[in-house]
């Protein structure tokens, strides 16, 4: 498709066929330089999407879009702009196979717009085919924030109603609050246990002064991260959040390995090596051996020593990734030269990482075909990578370990606030509350700031700036909802001056108006559904909880 860039100072939107959308975040409004910080607790902002593909390793959400069966208009508009291995559920989706979302909500205050965009992630989530769990942080609001828990029951209501107002089937997911959820909390117990305060600190900043429970809510949430595969079976989960929670998305990733029983690496003979000696290896290896040749009587494999000669030769390819190669070749091959008449023959390789040793024997006895068992590692000659991976979930599986695969992730954009800034709870004109009267969202929309320009005639003859503009946001994000075209139209009539800013306003507030009456009429009636669900909104549990 025609891709026409609207260039502007902030670049941020543009048309992508006929889709204005979000450029991932190349350009800052004013040109600022800012220290790129992902903090859960601090404020929601990001000065530069971009960055954090670079420092944090999030992945641009753009590469994976494609795979995406009929994607939500968020992902279309690069709203969600990025994601950890989102690739795994969308595969899982397309192929109809099991898979879940879960995202939850410290329960500090009203919901607003911006938390709509996460109960619109997961009620997709949930309409694609998949589990899905809403869950509200109260031991996270009362450790980290200090919220009583009368506060806590009385934002947990709302934020439940919103979320069943907007579609959220409560017969196929599961809503609960973390200070209920005993599964949760053993969990986070266990994962606990494979964690230390050195990396809370590095993680997070925590320091002698941070409470003890704030650290305790924070492996509560890696236990709610995980939660959808203990109550089912280990599956493909991805956690739709803001950018700022990445920091808990990474260390759940690292957690969900670092319990598992098994690693599955692949390897040549009886030693180890690390993956870029791995590559090294693999390539002597096939170059030394004739097509056809492998898995035959073994009488003319490679020997380690022969590899070694050949590998020391080996010029690895220009560039960074033979840059890496180079930098192993002198350590593959001295440990290929160790290896002396050692034949090399690819093999998956089980280390022991926590097996009980029931189950490290169990896996011995399932392993089919060739095998040799040596001190914490068994080494199969017949399964694949694949086959040796699922068949170490299964044992890890009966074995009472948890066989978690590791949680994917989606991040979306924060919403600019209708004042200009960012969008915050504590400045009400800046956001719209879901609670909102709808004639107040009416007037907040008409006295939003805007990209417009000083006059009605510049703004012919320029065109607005709709890239800068929060009420072209409030278009994009939530009120054209699935309507593309809507989205485009406003946009396109906005930077062409076709649209001026009186209208434009009238018309979102109109929209917002209408949202707002009808989303608190269907708050109304999820009323009763809310009161038959099994989530305790009165408890009676005693204490003043902690601060930041
Ligand atoms: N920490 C999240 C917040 O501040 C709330 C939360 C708790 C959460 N557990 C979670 C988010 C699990 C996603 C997944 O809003
Ligand atoms: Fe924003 Fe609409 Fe004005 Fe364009 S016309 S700057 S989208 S308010």
């Amino acid at each position: 498709p025609k891709r026409t860039v609207f260039a502007s100072t902030a670049g941020i939107w543009r048309m992508d066929g006929d889709i204005p959308r979000t450029d991932g975040g190349t350009g800052r409004a004013d040109g600022s330089t800012e220290d790129v910080a992902l903090d859960p607790w601090g404020s929601a902002s990001v000065g530069d999407y971009a960055d954090l593909f670079a420092e944090f390793g999030i992945e641009a959400f753009d590469e994976v879009v494609d795979d995406v069966p009929a994607p939500h208009y968020l992902m279309r508009r690069g709203v969600i702009f990025g994601h950890r291995e989102y690739d795994a559920v969308a595969e899982a989706m397309a192929n109809d196979e099991p898979f879940a979302a879960l995202s939850g909500f410290m329960p500090t205050g009203d919901p607003h717009i911006g938390h709509k965009l996460v109960f619109d992630e997961l009620i997709w989530h949930q309409r694609q085919g998949g589990d899905v769990f809403g869950l509200i942080a109260d031991l996270e609001a009362h450790a980290a924030r200090g919220m009583s828990w009368d506060e806590i029951d009385e934002h947990a209501r709302s934020y439940l109603l919103s979320l069943l107002a907007l579609g959220f089937d409560p017969e196929d997911g599961e809503l609960y609050r973390q200070s209920d959820n005993r599964a949760v909390q053993d969990l986070g117990f266990e994962l606990g246990a494979k964690a230390n305060f050195s990396e809370f600190e590095a993680i997070y900043g925590f320091d002698g002064e941070t409470n003890v429970s704030h650290m305790q809510s924070v492996v509560t949430q890696t236990a709610d991260i995980l939660y959808p595969q203990l109550v089912d079976e280990p599956k493909p989960t991805v956690i739709p959040v803001g950018p700022d929670q990445d920091p808990h998305v990474r260390l759940t990733r690292d957690l969900a390995t670092r319990v598992r029983y098994f690693k599955v690496t692949e390897a040549f003979a009886s030693f180890e090596l690390d993956d870029d000696e791995r590559q090294l290896v693999r390539t002597a290896y096939d170059a030394l051996t004739p097509t056809g040749n492998e898995g035959d009587d073994g009488s003319d494999d490679v020997r380690s020593a022969e590899a070694a000669e050949w590998l020391a030769d080996y010029e690895p390819p220009a560039g960074e990734a033979g840059d890496a190669l180079r930098a192993a070749k002198p350590s593959a091959v001295e440990t290929l030269r160790a290896g002396g008449k050692e034949p090399l023959r690819p093999r998956v390789r089980f280390l022991d990482r926590n097996a009980t040793e029931a189950a490290f024997e169990a896996l011995i006895e399932a392993v089919d075909g060739e095998k040799r068992v040596f001190e914490g590692h068994v080494d199969a000659f017949e399964l694949s990578r694949a086959e040796a991976e699922s068949l170490a979930r299964e044992v890890e599986l009966a074995h009472d370990g948890f066989g978690f695969r590791q949680p994917s992730s989606i991040y979306h954009r924060f919403m600019t606030g209708l004042t200009g800034g960012k969008m915050s709870s504590s400045i009400p004109a800046s956001h719209i509350s879901l609670l909102d009267d709808p004639e107040d969202g009416y007037d907040k929309v008409t006295s939003a700031t805007t990209g417009g320009r000083e006059t009605a005639a510049k703004q012919r003859e320029l065109g607005g700036e709709a890239d800068e503009c929060p009420v072209y946001e409030l278009y994009a994000y939530l009120l054209a909802n699935d309507d593309d075209g809507l989205a485009a139209e406003v946009y396109t009539e906005c930077v062409n001056g076709e649209r001026l800013c009186g209208g434009c306003k009238e018309q979102a507030a109109t929209m917002m108006r209408e949202f707002l009456a009808e989303h608190q009429e269907k708050r109304a009636e999820a009323e009763a559904v809310l009161a038959d669900l099994d989530i305790d909104l009165d408890s009676d549990r005693r204490g003043t909880g902690g601060e930041h």
